[in-house]
Order: C-alpha cells, then sequence, then structure tokens
C-alpha cells in the first residue's frame, strides 16, 4: 500500500448505534454522517443493513447524500450469510465508494456455543462468503469475530483464505475487550509476518473498552503496523464502548513522530462531532473525558496557571483551538442583527436553510433580552436545540411550578395536542420537575419510565443557560419487527433556556416526541425500504 496515512473507519452509527440507549432515529444518522463528512473520517460504517428495513433505509439514503464521490467511502457489516451480503450490497449501492464488511467468529468458544459449528467449517464458510460479497463490490474488508481469543495459527489461516478470495482490508476485533497493548500489538506484527498476502491488505484496529485499553490497544496495532482504526464517537458502543475517535486521532495528531504516521481527520471538527453525538443520544460527555471533556483543557491550579500564562508549552500539549474548542469566542449581545449572527454561524461552520435561521435568530434575540452576553457557545447550543427536526406532535406552550421550602412542589402544564387541542394539567412531585413531569404524563399518557436526567450550565455566571438533557425507556406495545428485535427503546431529550425547569420541561416533551415520531417513523421507513428494493429475509 502506497498511502502510509491511518484510516480512520468511524463505526458510530453501527457499533455505536447498536449499544443499549443509543439508538438514533433515521434523521438523526444522516445528521451524524453528514458531520462525520466534515470531520473526513475515511470510512462510515452506516449500520447493518440485513438487521432491520429501518437499519437498510438509513445505509441506503447515507450512500445516497454522503457517499458522494470526494465524500467517504460507505461501508455495510454483514454476517457471513448470501441474504445479509445482498442486503448490504443493495443499501450501499448509491454510494461513490462502497464497502461491505464480512464477519464470522474464529474464537472456539464463540464456534462452539454461539455458531455450533467447527473450525472447518467456519474456514470454508468464511472463504465463501468473501467471494460472494466480492463478486458484488471491490471492496471488501473481513473480520475474524474475537479475534484476540482466537487461536493465531487458525485465525491465520481464515485470514489468508479471505486475501485469497479478494479481502482488501483484515480487521482485527478484540471484541470483548480482552487484549493488553503489547499482545494486541503481537497479534498483528504475527499477522502480518505469517499470513501470506498480508502485505497487500490494509490491516485494521477494532478494540472495545471493557478493560479500559482500547484506545491504547488501537494505537499498539498501528505501532505494529495497522493503518486503519475503527472508532466511534465518544467512544460509544457496546458494553464499555469502542476506542474513541477523539482520543485516537489527538494521539496521532500530537505525536505524530513517535507513530510515524498520521490522519486525514480535520481535528477543528472533532468538539462538534462529539457535542452533536452526545446531543442526540442524551448522554453527556464527561467533564474529566480526554480531549472534548469540558476539563480537558482546563487549569485549575495556580502552579499550573502561572505557567500557562507564562508559556502555554508548560502545561499543554495541544491547544484546544486544535480541537474545535474555540479560545477565540465571539460575544453578540441584543444589537446584533440577522447579518451578524449568520456570519458568526457560517464561521462556526454551520450551514443553516432559512427557516432554521429565522427560528434560530428568534431565540438569540429572546436570549439577549435574558442573558447579558452572548457567546459562541450559547448560539451552538441553540442551534443544536433548534435543528434536532423533532416533530412538534405535542408542543409545549405554558409551564408553571410552585415549589420551596415547606410547599410540595405543584406543576401545571398546557400542552398543544396532535388533534390541535390545548390540555391543561396539574400534579405534584417530590420535587419541581417531578412535578412538571407527571403533570405532562397525565396529557400525554404514553407509558415510558425515566432512565436519565442532567443539567448543565453551557456558560459561566449566574445568567448562564441551562440544558438539560433526559433519557426515557419506553414501555408496552411493539409496533413493528425492528422494534420487537431491539426492545424497550430509549429516546433522549434536550432542552435550552435560561430558566432551568422550562429547559426541563422541554427536553422531556422533546423526548416523549422524538418516541412517538420514532414510532410513526418506523412503520414508514419500513414502508420505503420495502418500495425501495429491501427484500424481507429469514430472521437472523
Ligand atoms: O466487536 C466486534 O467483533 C465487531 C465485529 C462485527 C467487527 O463489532
Ligand atoms: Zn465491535
Amino acid at each position: 500500500m502506497t498511502d502510509d496515512n491511518v484510516r480512520i473507519f468511524d463505526t458510530t452509527l453501527r457499533d455505536g448505534e447498536q449499544a443499549p440507549g443509543c439508538t438514533m432515529t433515521f434523521e438523526e444518522k444522516l445528521t451524524v454522517a453528514r458531520q462525520l463528512a466534515r470531520l473526513g473520517v475515511d470510512i462510515i460504517e452506516a449500520g447493518f443493513p440485513v438487521a432491520s428495513p429501518g437499519d437498510w433505509a438509513a445505509v441506503h439514503q447515507i450512500a445516497r447524500e454522503v457517499g458522494t464521490p470526494s465524500g467517504p467511502v460507505i461501508c455495510a457489516l454483514a454476517h457471513a450469510n448470501r441474504d445479509a451480503i445482498d442486503k448490504a450490497a443493495t443499501a450501499i449501492q448509491p454510494a461513490a465508494r462502497k464497502r461491505i464488511h464480512v464477519f464470522i467468529s474464529t474464537s472456539d468458544t464463540h464456534i462452539e456455543y454461539q455458531l455450533r459449528s467447527t473450525r472447518e467449517a467456519v474456514l470454508e464458510k468464511a472463504r465463501e462468503m468473501v467471494r460472494y460479497a466480492r463478486s458484488l463490490c471491490d471492496d471488501i474488508e473481513f473480520s475474524p469475530m474475537d479475534a484476540t481469543r482466537s487461536e493465531p495459527e487458525y485465525m491465520y489461516r481464515v485470514l489468508a483464505a479471505a486475501i485469497e478470495e479478494g479481502a482488501t482490508t483484515l480487521n482485527i476485533p478484540d471484541t470483548v475487550g480482552y487484549a493488553a497493548p503489547e499482545e494486541y500489538a503481537e497479534l498483528i506484527q504475527g499477522i502480518r509476518e505469517n499470513v501470506p498476502g498480508a502485505d497487500g491488505v490494509i490491516i485494521s484496529t477494532h478494540c472495545h473498552d471493557d478493560l479500559g485499553m482500547a484506545v491504547a490497544n488501537s494505537l499498539a496495532g498501528v505501532r505494529a503496523g495497522a493503518r486503519q482504526i475503527e472508532c466511534t464517537i465518544n467512544g460509544i458502543g457496546e458494553r464499555a464502548g469502542n476506542a474513541s475517535l477523539e482520543e485516537v486521532v489527538m494521539a496521532l495528531h500530537t505525536r505524530s513522530q513517535f507513530f510515524g504516521t498520521r490522519s486525514r481527520i480535520n481535528t477543528h471538527e472533532l468538539a462538534r462531532s462529539s457535542r452533536l453525538v452526545s446531543t442526540i443520544i442524551g448522554v453527556p460527555v464527561p467533564p474529566n473525558k480526554a480531549i472534548v471533556g469540558a476539563n480537558a483543557f482546563a487549569h485549575e491550579s495556580g502552579i499550573h496557571q502561572d505557567g500557562v500564562l507564562k508559556n502555554r508549552e508548560t502545561y499543554e500539549i495541544m491547544s484546544a483551538e486544535t480541537v474545535g474548542l474555540d479560545g477565540n469566542l465571539l460575544v453578540l449581545g441584543k444589537h446584533s442583527g440577522r447579518h451578524a449572527l449568520r456570519n458568526r454561524i457560517e464561521s462556526l461552520g454551520y450551514e443553516l436553510g432559512e427557516e432554521d435561521f429565522q427560528q434560530v435568530f428568534a431565540r438569540f434575540k429572546d436570549l439577549c433580552d435574558r442573558k447579558k452576553t452572548v457567546d459562541d457557545r450559547d448560539i451552538e447550543a441553540l442551534i443544536a436545540d433548534e435543528t434536532q427536526h423533532i416533530p412538534e406532535i405535542y408542543k409545549l406552550e405554558h409551564v408553571q411550578v410552585t415549589s420551596g421550602t415547606g410547599v410540595t412542589p405543584v406543576a401545571t402544564v398546557r400542552l398543544r395536542c396532535p388533534d390541535g387541542e390545548a390540555r391543561i394539567d396539574s400534579d405534584h412531585g417530590t420535587g419541581p420537575v417531578d412535578a412538571i413531569y407527571k403533570a405532562i404524563n397525565r396529557v400525554v399518557q404514553r407509558p415510558t419510565e425515566l432512565t436519565e436526567f442532567a443539567i448543565n450550565a453551557i456558560t459561566e455566571g449566574l445568567d448562564a443557560v441551562a440544558e438539560v438533557t433526559v433519557r426515557i425507556r419506553e414501555q408496552g406495545a411493539v409496533d413493528t419487527a425492528e422494534a420487537q428485535r431491539r426492545g424497550p427503546q430509549v429516546y433522549s431529550g434536550y432542552g435550552v433556556n435560561t430558566d432551568t425547569l422550562v429547559a426541563a420541561a422541554e427536553a422531556y416533551v422533546g423526548a416523549l416526541n422524538k418516541l412517538v415520531a420514532a414510532r410513526q417513523e418506523r412503520i414508514k421507513v419500513e414502508a420505503v425500504a420495502y418500495a425501495a428494493g429491501y427484500e424481507k429475509s429469514a430472521a437472523l
């Protein structure tokens, strides 16, 4: 291979999205895919099309919209099965550059207990399915699942067969997050030395974080010659997650001499990508998270502050600006007009349609009346809130709460309902938020469970804007094949307001709207997928 850069293979929309509570709607997947393209990832693993018509439709739309000739390669996952490979191939068909990722387990534990098969049968299956995938697509990635617990000599044979049948990338998953960096590096080295043809393909890492070593293992793999890293934004993924994209990218960027290679990622888009995914799935980024956490560049101790003021290099190995946490915050106020706001939004890198812009402008003016200065962080929060495009099935028109010492918190809400009627109801609770949510529940009448509630102040000061993120789990009826397969879903809501309780109410209504919309969307998307070529298949 001539190009020695590390390819960044983003699997936020596949491995990340399949984690409990990280489900995204069709529209949200598209929004993330567009941002991944701006970030400059080399490959987007857009989904697992055979899993459901909804997954197929999302991959198909991403391939159509984001898979432009200058855009990323669009990849679809398939287990070693003809139908799964067919569905992967049809889903990525509109993309200019496409890849099918075929996997089968090679550890004895998986072969015996999960596949109920034998080593020889698995080897043959891998061979046959890679050959079949290659007949449909020129770019084939093959993964021996649970590679780090597979017997190396046997796995070498499977990998050699995959290369013979036309695989162009060999991905080595640490499926259960078991490996240590030295071991993982040895594994990659062993593959390069023992698998015939390995020097003609890209070797890729895919590490889970069960022991907190996913990033270290991925980078150890690069040191041993891997030239693709599979990772996710904020490290989301099965169980403890995958290697975090922002961490591997900044390690390669900051220590490029040590690693002897780099990636093509536009690092200035890292913070925004992290915020976007966090907002969509409703999982806040911990403040101490490397690279994108709120404290990642904060110097608290006096000695550190003193050093940084004298020379940044004393305690900073990279700058906040490099990852898009802009140190250069521009302040706007109530005298700023449409033009100033539009310029600022554009220079922050957002392209808003006229309708979204007008909504953000109205919210910006409203915010300026309540807050002395409005900076980039406030504007980005308003954009995130306004561009969620959650249908306003229920619209919060009014919320009023009484609470304090010695009184039972009581809330009254008025919601505009799907039938056009405005309904008012009240309830009391253990606290003001509980009272609001109970009052909303009395109007909406959807059985759900609140699983998470988080408040964050976007900027400093008493007049700061509050952002509230909630997660609710649906209960009750399953309506489609996808709903049945995935089980109860978690939906997040996001609210931004200078009044924390209003933000809390908005976030909750937003999550309920997502839940109702997702049910409607599942039914619609399944119909669209069937119309666009998705064929019903036997269960997985
Ligand atoms: O972790 C894993 O083994 C996977 C494979 C499908 C590549 O996600
Ligand atoms: Zn995985």
